[in-house]
């Protein structure tokens, strides 16, 4: 585990932040989990004290300003400090541009982009005060290019993607890192109705991979390898190509 004993992940309950979350717990980590389904947290709670972890969990929403003030100070003081933040949680929406929906998209921006600078930025002071510490956010393949019927998603994980770089370069030199993961398609609820993917891996393999790219301290990480190498041309993509290979449906879950 190396330095990494301390952890707070963001979306918990499930998928990703379940899968790394327990990847610390089993090596005995001092854990802060949230996400809205408390009696999910709890049953994690019990189950990796007994492998011996120490858990806190805080069951609420990512896009409450106060209430992940308030986490944050609170798993500071108990865990002494803080090693690793996990800025994970997200959901997807069926992209409904042409029926002029704007609630759900300002629903999913709360969620996937203030969500993240809420838990984020509460525990910048307490990382600059050890002199340590990873920032680390859970953004997309499907931040690397404006994707058509994913409008909202693909522009959240951007806007995730572009604030980590930022804040990366604004705490150069002192010891905090920050970072950005970019999954490509996981096997996780968030996925599971999604009829178009590829290169789909499981959650284990995918917290290897996020681990990986934590202890190495990377700064803008896509995996698995073969999405790493299809970002490249996604970059170089003409529209008329991203318009034929973008998500032909409307669907309610999406991944990607
Ligand atoms: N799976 C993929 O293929 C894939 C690919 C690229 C990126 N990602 C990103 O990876 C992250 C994790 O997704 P996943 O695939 O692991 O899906 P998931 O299993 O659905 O996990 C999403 C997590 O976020 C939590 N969450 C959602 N809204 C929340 C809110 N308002 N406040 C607090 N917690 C909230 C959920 O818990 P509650 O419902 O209990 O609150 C759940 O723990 C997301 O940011 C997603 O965009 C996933």
């Amino acid at each position: 585990m190396g330095d990494i004993k301390r952890v707070f992940v963001t979306g918990a309950s499930t998928g990703l932040g379940e899968g790394l979350a327990h990847h610390y717990a089993r090596q005995g980590a001092h854990l802060g989990l949230v996400a809205r389904r408390e009696e999910i947290l709890l049953q994690h709670k019990a189950a990796w004290e007994a492998e011996g972890a120490t858990v806190e969990v805080y069951a609420g929403d990512v896009s409450d300003t106060e209430f992940m003030e308030s986490c944050a100070k609170d798993f500071v003081g108990k865990a002494g400090g803080i090693d690793l933040v996990f800025a994970n949680a997200g959901v997807g929406i069926k992209d409904r541009i042409r029926e002029g929906e704007a609630k759900e998209i300002a629903w999913l921006m709360q969620i996937n982009v203030i969500g993240v600078t809420n838990t984020v930025v509460p525990f910048v002071p307490a990382m600059l005060e050890q002199g340590s510490g990873v920032l680390c956010a859970v953004s997309s393949f499907a931040g690397h290019r404006a994707l058509p019927r994913r409008s909202a998603y693909s522009a959240s994980k951007k806007a995730v993607t572009t604030f980590m770089d930022a804040v990366r370069m604004d705490l150069h030199g002192t010891g905090v890192h920050a970072m950005t993961l970019c999954p490509g398609f996981v096997d996780t609820p968030l996925t599971k109705d999604n009829p178009q993917m590829m290169f789909v891996i499981d959650v284990d393999r995918a917290v290897r991979y996020m681990v990986s790219a934590i202890e190495r301290k990377k700064r803008t990480y896509t995996f698995p390898w073969q999405m790493n190498l299809l970002k490249e041309i996604v970059f170089r993509a003409p529209e008329w190509l991203m318009r034929k290979i973008a998500p032909q449906s409307r669907t309610k879950t999406m991944g990607q």
